[in-house]
């Protein structure tokens, strides 16, 4: 079993994102009953954030576990604002207490900096998080989106159990330095949007108000231009008798971080879960990396706004 800082975890997690927003409408009863297969199969590791729906997601997750959170370890995150830019203050302390409040948690396992803030130094907000595991407040310390400088700071004003960035088939950007240097640091790595946010499993956006439709990779153009590269996973998957998505998330499990992969169906979850049982040989391994290259996916990762936020943007003072 993978360990994610001092916490013992299944092979995947669960990402609950796409139970409150982002990726179409989601129904919460459905989303609980999702929840609870999920917990059936054996994940024990849920991922959701102070901002998805804006507490419905923390509150949605709260309210499936909250007869069966024994031996779950339950990740969230915040963004610290120093107010008045985007909004009012958010401290770190205001932020954890208003998520166990939604949770109805007496601690949150893993509490992680969302986006390093512009005007907060991330010795700051970590070092805040620190003073909420002395508090009892949370059991570890993580970050979401850091470049390498900002992650050896933060890991230097306290310990990181986890970082947790974008990392799949099609993004393989933290390959180059993020990824060796939480290595180098004993850092465990989450990756976030394991299956592309669904374009490596073929899911496409198909309501008006589903944020990929604001994403440069899934404009129409990029969309041609990316799914030629996809005809690779098609074909190793039916050499090897699976799906495209259960090849995608072998291949990230082959790299040895947790994936958290998101989805609101159950058959989803079912075969993503079963791509724990798919070892992906180093020749098919070769073949998938050299189709789907570090950088040569087109579109950006994110609209313009959001990717100021993320590597390889300078990760602020
Ligand atoms: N730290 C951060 O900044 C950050 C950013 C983004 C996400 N995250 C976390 O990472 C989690 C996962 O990322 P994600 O949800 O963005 O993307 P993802 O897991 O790469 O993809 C999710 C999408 O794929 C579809 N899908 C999943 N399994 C499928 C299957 N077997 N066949 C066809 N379609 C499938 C889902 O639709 P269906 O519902 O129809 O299955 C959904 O639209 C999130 O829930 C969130 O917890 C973190």
């Amino acid at each position: 079993m993978p360990s994610i800082g001092p916490f013992e975890v299944s092979r995947q997690g669960f990402g609950a994102m796409g139970l409150s927003h982002s990726y179409g409408r989601a129904e919460d009863d459905a989303s609980i009953a999702t929840i609870h297969r999920a917990i059936a199969l054996g994940i024990t590791f849920f991922d959701t954030a102070t901002g998805y729906g804006d507490g419905h997601n923390e509150q949605l997750l709260g309210r499936a576990i909250a007869d069966r959170s024994e031996g779950l370890v339950i990740a969230s995150k915040f963004v610290h604002r120093p107010g008045g830019r985007d909004g009012p203050l958010v401290t770190a302390a205001q932020a954890v207490d208003a998520s166990l409040t939604r949770t109805g948690l007496d601690v949150i396992d893993l509490y992680y900096l969302h986006r390093i803030d512009p005007d907060i130094p991330v010795e700051e907000s970590i070092g805040a998080l620190g003073d909420l595991v002395a508090a009892g407040k949370i059991g570890a310390v993580g970050i979401s989106e850091a470049s390498a400088d900002a992650l050896r700071r933060a890991h230097a004003t306290y310990p990181v159990a986890a970082l947790q960035s974008e990392y799949s088939l099609w993004t393989r950007d933290v390959e180059a330095e993020i990824l060796p240097t939480a290595r180098e640091l004993g850092i465990d790595f989450v990756a976030y949007s394991p299956l592309g946010r669904g374009f490596l499993a073929g899911a496409a956006p198909t309501e008006a108000d589903d944020r990929r439709r604001l994403h440069p990779r899934f404009q129409p153009d990029a969309i041609a231009a990316n799914s030629r590269r996809r005809a690779t996973t098609e074909a190793v998957a039916d050499r090897l008798g699976a799906t495209p998505a259960q090849v995608s998330l072998a291949w990230v499990l082959s790299k040895q971080v947790v994936p958290i992969p998101g989805t609101r169906h159950i058959a989803h979850l079912e075969s993503n879960w079963a791509a724990n049982d798919l070892t992906l040989d180093a020749a098919t391994i070769a073949e998938l990396e050299a189709t789907f290259t570090p950088g040569s996916t087109v579109g950006e990762r994110y609209p313009a706004e959001a990717l100021k936020l993320v590597p390889p943007e300078p990760v602020h003072a």
